[in-house]
């Protein structure tokens, strides 16, 4: 049952305001061990850095790292493809849209190993605030229950709402990648999966004839039910094919390092500083995960140590490991190699076979690149579920979400419906440009995490904070910014998108979560 909020339990709305009211932190700690809907504290240091590499390392350096490097270009010229940050400077310079390129990205070339740096400093300084909330608020939900007690409610929604379209889009993607990838190394074994029952259903706004993605499906639902039985079994699942993807790309770096040929690292940076960006903007993706670290607080044995740990910790790994991949990648082949075909779908798989790399070593690395996808899908239906059931146990969704299973411990009904929101849009869509648009609500979670940081230093300067950021406000102003920079680097058609994403989600607050919060049904709680 959920316990009944007393009159400490809640923080004074400043304005009066039920949109501003902020959760207690106290409260939301104290709120987190009501036995019916404790989760089991299981996860140390080693798993949660593992989580984190989990998340972090899935379909995108296997499969993005090739396009963002050649660029993308469109056949018919259009505002709706430009990137935001072309047309700003084009309008500061006063030049109207005129000098916009409309007709595609920009290529970085072998400098996406610039945009990997540039892009893994601008998520350690939005690592840095999600540690240090992450430590003072060890609760499941993330950003979502970091802005609850810092922002006001409205602002929890907000970043709520953003965060599931984060999680439920990458994998969407993630999942698709991964059924693609089974079926062709299928293919390449002698076994053919039926086209009707193994591609998408509505792709680039037809009907394709195909009847459903099982593949694509059947993933997400096999760990659905992994991560319903226990997370401490998903944990040791995922430490397992962390270590198998890491020495997959291990391998890569070596074979692939054999295979290198120094003239295709020239010109190094075809499109200059602003190919850098735009790489960047797309190669975010690659990042996505290590947030997720967080939404494991409730169930860290040590959190107020092992959580920076864990974020930081992935962080460093997988830059090291992607500027290498990069590299290498863009050593072994000429950049525009990759500007469509099989070499776009997966580039690393095609260099390596294209170059003769021997059929072991390809075995080894598309194994691993399985595995990547299957932890990073992992962890981001754990972090999912645990959103809907952070926002649940607030009264902002239905209280039903937030559930606990009896044997278990684990929130089954939030990762069923996790579950299912992610594998059915799998198992239909081919959606080519998602990962732009979970590029966009990560970046953009990422900057009110990053405000949460200097408001909660301001209000609550005395709690204590077993992780500090140094230089508060400069930090995670510098993380405002380049993460705010990131976002300009998307088209205009992604902001739009996620603009009607934000339109819905402020539907559903307005007519049903803001009567069901809280502070809406202890209103007088709320001076
Ligand atoms: N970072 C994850 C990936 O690259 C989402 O697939």
């Amino acid at each position: 049952m959920r316990p009944t909020p007393t009159i400490a339990s809640v923080t004074a709305p400043r304005s009066g305001n039920q949109l501003f009211a902020c959760k207690s932190i106290d409260k939301l700690i104290a709120e987190a061990e009501d036995p019916g809907h404790r989760l089991k504290k299981t996860l140390g240091p080693w798993s949660l850095t593992a989580l984190g590499i989990g998340a972090i390392i899935g379909s995108g350096i296997f499969i993005l790292t090739g396009t963002a490097a050649a660029g993308e270009s469109f056949q018919a010229p259009s505002i709706l493809h430009a990137q935001v940050l072309d047309i700003v400077v084009n309008l500061l310079r006063g030049g109207g849209t005129a000098g916009v390129l409309m007709h595609g990205r920009p290529p970085a070339g072998p400098s996406i190993a610039i945009s990997f740096l540039l892009v893994a400093l601008a998520c350690s300084f939005a690592g840095l605030c999600y540690a240090e909330l992450a430590s003072m608020i060890p609760i499941a939900g993330s950003a979502y229950t970091y802005s609850y007690a810092t922002l006001g409610e409205i602002f929890a929604w907000i970043i709520g709402w953003d965060l599931i379209l984060e999680y439920v889009v990458s994998n969407v993607v993630v999942a698709i990648g991964f059924g693609a990838y089974t079926k062709s190394q299928l293919e390449s074994f002698g076994v053919h999966l039926s086209d009707r029952w193994s591609t998408p259903v509505w792709e680039t706004g037809h009907w394709t004839g195909a009847y459903f993605n099982v593949p694509a499906f059947l993933i997400v639902f096999v760990l659905t039910v992994l991560l319903v039985r226990g997370v401490k079994e998903s944990a040791e699942a995922n430490n397992v094919m962390v270590a198998i993807k890491i020495g997959a790309i291990l391998t890569f770096l070596v074979v692939g390092g054999t295979l290198v040929h120094p003239p295709n690292w020239r010109p190094f940076a075809p499109s200059g500083f602003g190919g850098i960006v735009t790489g960047g903007a797309i190669v975010f993706f690659t990042y996505i995960g290590f947030d997720s670290v967080s939404t494991a607080a409730e169930e860290a044995k040590n959190p107020q140590r092992d959580l920076p740990v864990g974020i930081i910790g992935s962080l460093i790994v997988c830059t090291i490991l992607y500027v290498g991949v990069s590299i290498v990648l863009l050593g072994m082949m000429n950049y525009k190699t990759f500007v469509s075909g099989p070499a776009a779908e997966a580039p690393v798989a095609y260099a390596l076979k294209h170059l003769g790399a021997s059929r072991l070593a390809q075995s080894v690395i598309i194994i691993g690149a399985l595995m990547g996808m299957i932890s990073s899908l992992l962890v981001y239906q754990y972090g999912q579920a645990r959103i809907w059931y952070a926002m649940s146990r607030d009264g902002l969704f239905p209280r039903m979400f937030s559930a606990v299973h009896r044997r278990f411990k684990t929130p089954h009904i939030s990762t069923w419906i996790a579950g299912f929101a992610v594998g059915f849009p799998a198992g239909f869509f081919a959606i080519s440009d998602a990962a732009d648009l979970s590029n966009i609500g990560t970046l953009f979670a990422f900057v009110l995490v990053s405000l949460g940081v200097i408001v909660l230093r301001r209000r609550q300067p005395e709690r204590v904070r077993a992780f500090r950021v140094p230089f508060v406000p400069w930090f995670p102003l510098i993380s405002v910014i380049l993460c705010g920079g990131l976002m300009t680097g998307l088209t205009v058609i992604t902001w739009i998108r996620f603009v009607v994403w934000l339109g819905l989600g402020l539907s559903i607050y307005i007519f049903y979560s803001r009567h069901r919060s809280e502070f809406a049904r202890h209103p007088k709680h709320a001076p």
